[in-house]
């Protein structure tokens, strides 16, 4: 039975973080690989809303630091399902520094995740098709299937040792 589709406002996730001193690096910003692990989680936690079940990463998209994240920031999270394929989904995570007078929001990341739904035993499962609601969720959708091409042509192939299987 086919599952009903699903609206990226239904997933949609938002995340709040505070910078404490065990986040930081020598200069006293975040060290990228936390703020990776952030967007990875509230990814993941928009992903599993889409498909209410397991989802593992299977790819991140380029990823660029506009501004550094420092010490007492406080970072908002937003991730929204973009796109729902067969067994995936493209996920953005735009990461924002708020500023604590004014509470005004600055882009500081964004990132496209690739998450895969699994089923009970482990393998790839077909997730809820998309529900766009909005003229916004539509062009996402269509940007998203235009990615996915280019994304699943740089696939790494299993010969050399870079697959799945190995
Ligand atoms: C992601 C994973 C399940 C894909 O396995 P696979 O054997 O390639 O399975 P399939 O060929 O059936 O592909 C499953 C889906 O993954 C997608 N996929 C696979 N590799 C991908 C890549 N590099 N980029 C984007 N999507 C990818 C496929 O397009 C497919 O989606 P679709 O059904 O919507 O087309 C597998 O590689 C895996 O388990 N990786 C580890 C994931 C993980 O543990 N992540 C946590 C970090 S360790």
């Amino acid at each position: 039975v086919p599952e009903p589709p699903v609206s990226p406002r239904q997933s949609f996730t938002e995340m709040t973080e505070l910078v404490l001193p065990h986040h930081t690096n020598a200069v006293g910003s975040v060290f990228g690989g936390t703020v990776l692990s952030w967007i990875d989680v509230c990814g993941a936690i928009a992903a599993q809303r889409h498909c209410r079940r397991v989802t593992v990463t299977a790819a991140i998209d380029e990823l660029v630091f506009l501004a550094p994240i420092k010490l007492g920031n406080v970072v908002r999270l937003v991730g929204r399902v973009n796109a729902a394929f067969r067994t995936s989904l493209e996920v953005e995570v735009r990461v924002e520094i708020e500023d604590r007078r004014t509470l005004v929001r600055a882009p500081c990341v964004s990132a496209l995740l690739t998450f895969v739904g699994l089923d009970d035993n482990g393998r790839p499962a077909e997730v809820p098709p998309l529900l766009a609601e909005t003229d916004d969720d539509a062009l996402r959708e269509r940007e998203a299937g235009v990615r996915r091409a280019e994304r699943l042509a740089r696939k790494p192939v299993r010969s050399l040792g870079l697959g799945p299987s190995r």
